[in-house]
C-alpha cells in the first residue's frame, strides 16, 4: 500500500533517477563528443607519427647513401698513379691532372663519356690527359668484351699509342648495341693501317690477356661495382678525386676547379667569405643563419633536404637557378663567381653534421 511518505519517497526517488539518468546521458553524450575529439586528435598524431616516421626511413635513406659514396670515394683513393710506361696516355702525356677511366668498349656510358673527354682534353691546353684502363667484366658478355679488348692492345702493339685510341674510337663509332665479331674487330683494325696477318697471330694466341688482366686486377680488390669508373688524380701530389656523380663535362670541371680553388685558398677563408655572401644576397630568402624561415626558402643548415644533394647538384642549383617552375630561385651565374658559389656552400655546409657529407 502507498502511503504519503511512501508516495512522496517514490517521487524523489524518481526525480533522483531521473537525474541520474539525465547526468548519464549528458555525461556520456559529454564523453562520446569527447571521444570524437579525441578520435580526431588520435588520427591527427598517427598521422604525424606516420609522416615522421617516413621522414625518418628518408633521412636514413639519404645517410646510408652518403655513407656509401664516401666509403667508395674512400676505396677508390687506392686507384694506382699512372705509368708511363704502361698506360694508355690521350693527350700531353706531362699534363698536371689525369682523368683514368677504368671502361669496356661496348659501354654505353663510357662511350658518351669518353667524347667528353676528348673535348676536355682538347680545351684543357695541355693541362688534363686521360689514361684508359680495361675492365672487361660484368658487363654485356665479358668475353666479347675481352676480345674487344685484347684487339685494342694488339693494335696498340703494332701501331702504337695514336693507333690504340684511333681503334678506340672507332669501335665507340661504330655502336655498342651488339658485340663485334672477330671479323668486325679485324676490319676496325685494318683502318689502323696494322699488319693484318700479324693481328691475327696476336688476337688468335690471345698474347694481350696479361696485359689486360694487370688494368683490370689493378681494380678488382676495390670492390666497385658499375662502368665507367673514372678518378681524377692531381700527378705530381697524387691526390685522388674519385667522379662517382656524373660523366658529364661540367662535371669534370666543376672537380678540377674545385682541387685548384681548394689548394689557393684554405678551407676557413672560404668559409668566412662564403658566410659574407650568404648574409647579402641569400639570408635574405633562406634566413639568417640558413635556417630558412623566410619566403618559403628551404634552410639549408643541415635541417631541411639540402644536404641529400651532391655538391655538384647544390652548385648547378645555385649557380643556373631551381629547375622547379616559378621558382623565385634564380640562377646567380651573372652575380657571383663559381668561386663564390663555392664559398657559399661551404659555409652553409659547415652547419651540417659530418655524416650528410659525401
Ligand atoms: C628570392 C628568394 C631567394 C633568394 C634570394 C635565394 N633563394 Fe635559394 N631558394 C629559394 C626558394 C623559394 C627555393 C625553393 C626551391 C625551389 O623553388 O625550387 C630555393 C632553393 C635553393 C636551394 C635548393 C635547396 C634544396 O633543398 O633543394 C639552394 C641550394 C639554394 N636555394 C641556395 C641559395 C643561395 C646560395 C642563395 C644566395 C646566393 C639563394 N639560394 C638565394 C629562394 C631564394
Amino acid at each position: 500500500m502507498i502511503t504519503k511518505s511512501n508516495y512522496s519517497t517514490l517521487i524523489t526517488a524518481i526525480i533522483i533517477s531521473a537525474i541520474i539518468i539525465s547526468g548519464a546521458i549528458v555525461f556520456f553524450a559529454l564523453k562520446m563528443d569527447n571521444r570524437e575529439v579525441s578520435d580526431a586528435k588520435i588520427e591527427s598524431s598517427l598521422n604525424r607519427i606516420m609522416e615522421n616516421r617516413q621522414q625518418d626511413k628518408m633521412r636514413q635513406h639519404h645517410l646510408d647513401m652518403n655513407k656509401e659514396v664516401r666509403s667508395t670515394k674512400q676505396r677508390l683513393q687506392a686507384v694506382n698513379q699512372v705509368d708511363k710506361e704502361i698506360d694508355h696516355i690521350f693527350g700531353n702525356s706531362d699534363a698536371e691532372f689525369t682523368l683514368i677511366e677504368y671502361g669496356s668498349f661496348g659501354c654505353v656510358h663510357c662511350a658518351d663519356m669518353e667524347q667528353n673527354i676528348r673535348l676536355l682534353v682538347a680545351e684543357s691546353k695541355e693541362n688534363l690527359n686521360w689514361v684508359y684502363r680495361h675492365l672487361p667484366v660484368a658487363f654485356r658478355n665479358s668475353r666479347e668484351a675481352l676480345l674487344e679488348a685484347e684487339a685494342s692492345e694488339c693494335v696498340s702493339v703494332l701501331k702504337g699509342e695514336s693507333g690504340f685510341w684511333k681503334f678506340a674510337d672507332v669501335l665507340n663509332k661504330n655502336g655498342h648495341q651488339s658485340a663485334f665479331s672477330q671479323q668486325q674487330l679485324r676490319s676496325f683494325a685494318k683502318e689502323t693501317g696494322v699488319n693484318e696477318s700479324k693481328f691475327e697471330k696476336c688476337l688468335s694466341k690471345g698474347q694481350q690477356k696479361e696485359r689486360i688482366n694487370r688494368d683490370t686486377q689493378s681494380i678488382a680488390s676495390l670492390d666497385i661495382g658499375g662502368l665507367p669508373v673514372v678518378v681524377l688524380k692531381q700527378n705530381k701530389t697524387g691526390k685522388t678525386y674519385p667522379l662517382i656523380e656524373g660523366i658529364s663535362t661540367s662535371y669534370f670541371k666543376f672537380e678540377i676547379d674545385q682541387i685548384i680553388r681548394n689548394e689557393r685558398t684554405p678551407i676557413l677563408e672560404q668559409i668566412t667569405s662564403g658566410s659574407k655572401l650568404f648574409a647579402t644576397n641569400c639570408a635574405g630568402c633562406h634566413g639568417d643563419n640558413a635556417d630558412g624561415k623566410l619566403n618559403k626558402a628551404p634552410a639549408l643548415n643541415g635541417t631541411a633536404h639540402a644536404w641529400h644533394h651532391s655538391n655538384f647538384g647544390l652548385f648547378q642549383t645555385i649557380k643556373e637557378g631551381s629547375t622547379a617552375k616559378d621558382s623565385p630561385m634564380k640562377g646567380w651565374k651573372d652575380k657571383l663567381t663559381d668561386d663564390e658559389i663555392e664559398s657559399i656552400i661551404r659555409y652553409f655546409q659547415s652547419l651540417w653534421n659530418p655524416e650528410m657529407m659525401r
